[in-house]
């Protein structure tokens, strides 16, 4: 469903991280002075649909809305289709005007929109690609940028969804999280952007930092009965669209799934525990 997916578009992220991996942030040498805090921009799922357009028949907004009526479309887009260039410039222009000072970008890809298959080649997928590349490098000329191909930057796709979306998430040497959203209503409403705070992910979920020990931790606690940290989750999964929308037991099993085994076997292996264990 395109819904799920088009909230994934905004997703941004600026990650503080301590030195590690190598990464220019620690100063060479012997004796380090007090640990340097670096901050970089992490972008994903862009989902460019380049064939979004407002039109009164609404099942015609968007390629990506597979026939269905898009809800409300606006100038940056609607929640059953990928996204409109405007909102991805939209995104770019929040990162560029939010005064926060970042060391480098992580693009993850997926940049491609979720049509049938059929709908899409080599070429379409090589041209949105080289879309997105030319204008980041256009917006941050300065800015390095370390780009990662997602499940959507192939033709035909890979079929790895939602494993995929965790092992994005995976950045074990940072300190802490701040993901930003943009209120697609407010903004078609109002016809401007204003790109928010969404939250602070220790802050929100009281771990200590996003260490690989604290980060399992945390997911122990999402897969307890009633979790009201997974409920908190799930409604941030959804990018606080619609928070009466309740994940069942067999939903729960899918996210804990996702967010616990990276790869397609493990994944596929924790399901059938899961599944075993409770009966579903
Ligand atoms: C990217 O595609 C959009 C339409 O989807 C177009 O308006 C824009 O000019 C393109 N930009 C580049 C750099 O190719
Ligand atoms: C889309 O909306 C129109 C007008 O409300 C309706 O007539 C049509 O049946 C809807 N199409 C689909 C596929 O839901
Ligand atoms: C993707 O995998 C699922 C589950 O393994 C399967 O049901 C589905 O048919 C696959 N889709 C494609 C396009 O291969
Ligand atoms: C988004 O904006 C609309 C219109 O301004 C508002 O009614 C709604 O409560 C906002 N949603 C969130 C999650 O802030």
């Amino acid at each position: 469903m395109a819904l799920l997916d088009v909230l994934f578009c905004c997703l941004l992220a600026v990650w503080h991280c301590q030195p590690g991996l190598g990464l220019p942030l620690a100063p060479a040498g012997g004796q380090s002075p007090a640990p340097a805090v670096g901050q970089f921009w992490h972008v994903t799922d862009l989902h460019l649909d380049p064939t979004y357009h407002i039109t009164d028949d609404h099942t015609k907004v968007c390629a990506s809305s597979k026939g269905t009526n898009a809800s409300n479309p606006g100038p940056f887009g609607d929640v059953m289709c990928d996204s409109p260039y405007y909102l991805i410039l939209s995104a770019f222009d929040f990162i560029k005007n939010s005064g926060q000072e970042a060391s480098f970008m992580i693009w993850t890809g997926d940049s491609p929109p979720h049509v049938p298959v059929h709908e899409l080649s080599t070429d379409i997928v090589i041209n949105v690609i080289a879309n997105m590349t030319t204008t980041i490098r256009s917006l941050f000329p300065n800015l390095q940028v370390f780009p990662a191909l997602g499940n959507h930057d192939y033709w035909p796709q890979v079929n790895l969804t939602s494993t995929s979306r965790s092992a994005k998430r995976n950045f074990p040497i940072s300190s802490d999280m701040l993901q930003y959203y943009l209120n697609l209503t407010d903004a078609n409403l109002k016809g401007e952007s204003n790109w928010k705070l969404e939250y602070i992910l220790t802050q929100t979920y009281d771990i200590e930092d996003l260490q690989p020990k604290s980060l399992y931790g945390l997911a122990k606690q999402f897969a307890i009965l009633d979790s009201k940290k997974f409920i908190k989750y799930y409604n941030y999964f959804f990018v606080s669209y619609d928070s009466s929308v309740i994940c069942n037991e067999k939903c729960k099993v899918f996210q804990i799934c996702a967010i616990t085994s990276l790869d397609h076997n493990s994944y596929v292996d924790c399901l059938k525990q899961y599944y075993m264990k409770h009966h579903l």
